[in-house]
C-alpha cells in the first residue's frame, strides 16, 4: 500500500516551530502590558517578543528554502475555489511572517532603538527617520490583528478538515 503523500520532515518541523515562536512571541507581547513602563518584567518580556519574533523571521528563510527545495503534497480534493482559498491564505501567511518582524525591526531600529534578540543589544545602521519608524509600528501592530485573522481561520480550517471532513489533511502537516 502506498503510504500518504506528507509535507517532508524539514517542512513539518519548520511549520511547528513557527506556529511555536509566533505564540511565544505572541504572548510575550501581549502579558507585557501587565507590567508597569519602565519595569525589568516589560523589557524582559519585551526582548522575549523580539527574540521570537526574529526566530519566525529566521525559521522562514528556511522554509521558504525548503519549501523552493522539496516538493510539495499535491493538494487535497477541493473544490477550486476551496483550493484557491487554501492557496490565498498560505501566500498571506507566508507574507505575514516575514513582514511582521521585518516591520517589528524597522520600528525600532528607524527610531535609534536597540534590537535585543537573545539579551544581546544591538544596533543597526539606518539612518533615523521617526515618522517612518511610527509608519512602522503602526503596520505591525494592524498586522499583528491580521496575523490573528488569517491564522485563526488557517487553524480552524484545518480543524474543519480533521474533524468533519475527516479527509486527514492534518496529517500531511504531522
Ligand atoms: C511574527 C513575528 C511577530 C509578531 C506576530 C508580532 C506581533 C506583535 C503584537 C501582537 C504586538 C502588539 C500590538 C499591539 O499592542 O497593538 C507587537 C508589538 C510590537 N512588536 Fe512585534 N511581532 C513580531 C515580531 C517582532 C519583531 C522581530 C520585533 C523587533 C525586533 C517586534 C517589535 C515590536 C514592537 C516595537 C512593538 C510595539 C511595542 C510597544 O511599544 O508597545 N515585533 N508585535
Ligand atoms: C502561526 C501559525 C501558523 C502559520 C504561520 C502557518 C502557516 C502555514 C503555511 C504557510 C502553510 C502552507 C505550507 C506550504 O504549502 O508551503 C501551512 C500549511 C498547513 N498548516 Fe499551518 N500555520 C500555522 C498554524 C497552524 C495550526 C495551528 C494548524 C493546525 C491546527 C495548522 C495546520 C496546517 C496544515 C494541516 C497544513 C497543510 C495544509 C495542506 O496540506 O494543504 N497550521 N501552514
Amino acid at each position: 500500500m502506498q503510504s500518504e503523500p506528507k509535507y517532508s520532515l524539514t517542512m513539518r518541523s519548520l511549520h511547528w516551530l513557527v506556529v511555536l515562536a509566533v505564540l511565544i512571541a505572541v504572548v510575550a507581547i501581549e502579558i507585557m502590558d501587565f507590567f508597569p513602563k519602565g519595569s525589568a518584567e516589560r523589557a524582559a518580556l519585551f526582548m522575549v517578543h523580539q527574540t521570537a519574533g526574529l526566530s519566525v523571521l529566521a525559521l522562514m528563510v528556511l522554509r521558504l528554502l525548503a519549501r523552493v527545495g522539496t516538493q510539495a503534497p499535491p493538494p487535497v480534493p477541493g473544490t477550486p475555489l476551496v483550493q484557491l482559498v487554501a492557496r490565498l491564505t498560505h501566500g498571506v501567511l507566508y507574507v505575514l511572517m516575514v513582514g511582521m518582524p521585518v516591520l517589528g525591526l524597522l520600528a525600532l531600529a528607524l527610531a535609534g532603538k536597540p534590537i535585543q534578540p537573545f539579551g544581546l543589544n544591538l544596533t543597526l545602521a539606518l539612518a533615523l527617520d521617526k515618522s517612518l519608524a511610527h509608519l512602522a509600528k503602526e503596520i505591525h501592530e494592524s498586522g499583528a490583528t491580521v496575523v490573528y485573522i488569517v491564522v485563526g481561520l488557517h487553524a480552524a480550517a484545518a480543524l474543519w478538515h480533521e474533524f468533519i471532513l475527516k479527509d486527514r489533511l492534518l496529517r500531511r502537516m504531522i
